[in-house]
């Protein structure tokens, strides 16, 4: 296998962790480029469910390495939380998972950041997932930042963190405008003895990462990079500012981890065969109605990282065709179609009516969007379980009609995989790679 991306396609939980997992065995190094704890990413291997906020999904296939790249945001607490539940699975990272020393790190004060914007009167209420994502990317665009590799000297750190810490509790403000103060995940005292403990573990795990995926490259390791969230949550392409802080789409992949564009071989798009986003923002495809309903309890979509119901709705074709177009998609993964196993028709999104007005293209102004209304076409379902097939040919007909059909409308990219379960092995292989 080439080397390959896997972004998602619409706004997030599109199953990349499962596709990740499932591609892992050809690949040597898996590389999270951006992002933090705001991912919730699942694998259900070997009769297991893990899931990961930071640590990428590559790591419980015994020795392969794991590389969370300099366009994190890193959270070392929760980092290390999920090593301890690897390691209660018996599952050792020791010597094979490493932290870019340039990666920005999220302290407890940019989640309080992160909690009061928030909550503030007469903010747009982002529905953010409370991991002080933005807050800590502001800081890092704004160059007041703490990296990771300045936990190697522990004074160095404690200047910038006093600094910080300091300056956020002038930020943060109380639900009515007032300071918030001394509040207790601003306790200095309790945050600096914390760290110092977190500091010692940490330690064995920062590396200059771009110098070693650049050496593995050279010794003709495979790098499988795993995007967090979905083209449509990047700070420059999607909704905004119904967004994320990060460029989720390709882009990202290079300046999150230092490589040059040669090292991208493939990008996968990783395209759930229905819509769904969790926090708000427009979703022209959006079902308030027992079809979303039946979409969110066959698809169990509730958020891997806060537990909140993901809002869903029909496919929408206008959507993936400018994922398609912003991240140059090379193959198409197609997941959770077994979700749709009920339903006696599906309607896919072809077109949007603005304003009287039919198009054809996704409109990059957010004000339209939310006035967009869907144009579907209807196929029939082919209600029966298709979770057990393991070929393109066990699949019911209008199965592989949708299927075809989604394909046409996205520039006819070829699908690598469908995605028919939430296990590695219910896992359908068309397209090599
Ligand atoms: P990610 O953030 O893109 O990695 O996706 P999440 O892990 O947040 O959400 C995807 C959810 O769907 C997880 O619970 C997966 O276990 C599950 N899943 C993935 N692929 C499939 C599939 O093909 N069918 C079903 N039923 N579930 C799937
Ligand atoms: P994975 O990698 C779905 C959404 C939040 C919110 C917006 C901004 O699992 O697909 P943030 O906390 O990033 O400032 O929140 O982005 N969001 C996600 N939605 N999947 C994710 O990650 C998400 N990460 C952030 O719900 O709307
Ligand atoms: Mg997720």
């Amino acid at each position: 296998m080439a080397n390959a991306v896997v972004i998602g396609a619409q706004w997030g939980d599109e199953g990349k962790a499962k596709v990740i997992d499932y591609m892992t065995e050809r690949a040597d190094v898996v590389v999270r480029f951006q992002g933090g704890a705001n991912a919730g990413h699942t694998v259900n291997a070997g009769g297991r469910r893990y899931v990961f906020h930071l640590v990428p999904s590559g790591i419980i296939t015994p020795g392969k390495v794991c590389v969370v790249g300099s366009g994190v945001v890193f959270d070392a607490e929760q980092f290390l939380a999920e090593v301890d539940e690897l390691a209660e699975a018996g599952i050792s990272v020791a010597d094979r998972l490493f932290i870019s020393d340039l990666a920005h790190l999220v302290l407890p004060y940019h989640k309080a950041l992160d909690a009061a914007s928030e909550s503030a009167p007469g903010a747009v209420k982002i529905g953010t997932t409370g991991r002080g994502i933005g807050p800590a990317y502001t800081d890092k665009v704004s160059r007041t930042g703490i990296r990771v590799g300045d936990l190697l000297n522990w004074n160095v750190f404690l200047k910038k963190f006093i600094r910080n810490n300091d300056a956020a509790k002038l930020r943060v403000q109380t639900p009515d405008g007032k300071p918030a103060g001394d509040i207790p995940d601003l306790d200095e005292d309790e945050i600096i003895t914390r760290y110092h403990k977190i500091r010692e573990r940490l330690l064995p795990f920062i590396k200059d990462t771009a110098f070693y995926l650049f050496n593995a490259e050279r010794d003709g390791m495979r790098l499988l990079f795993e995007g967090a969230q979905g083209t449509f949550l990047d700070v420059d392409h999607g909704t905004y500012p119904f967004v994320t802080s990060s460029n989720t789409t390709v882009g990202g992949a290079c300046a999150g981890s230092g490589v040059g564009p040669k090292s991208i071989g493939h990008c996968i798009g990783i395209v759930k065969t229905y819509t769904t986003r969790v926090g708000n923002g427009p979703f022209p495809t959006e079902l308030t109605d027992d079809i979303g309903f039946h979409l969110r309890a066959t698809g169990n979509e509730f958020g891997s990282t806060t537990g909140r119901p993901r809002r869903c709705g029909w496919f929408d074709s206008l959507l993936v065709k400018k994922a398609v177009q912003l991240n140059g998609f090379t193959r198409l993964a197609l997941t959770k179609l077994d979700v749709l196993n009920d339903l006696s028709e599906i309607k896919i999104c072809v077109g949007y009516n603005i304003d009287g007005k039919k198009v054809d293209q996704y409109p990059t102004n957010a004000q339209e969007l939310e006035y967009a209304k869907p144009i579907y076409e209807t196929m029939p379902g082919w209600k029966q379980d298709i979770s057990k097939c393991k070929k393109l040919s066990e699949l019911p007909n209008a199965a592989t009609d949708y299927i075809a059909r989604i394909q046409k409308l996205c520039y006819d990219v070829p699908v690598l995989l469908i995605s028919v379960g939430p296990d590695r092995a219910d896992t359908i292989e068309v397209a090599g790679i």
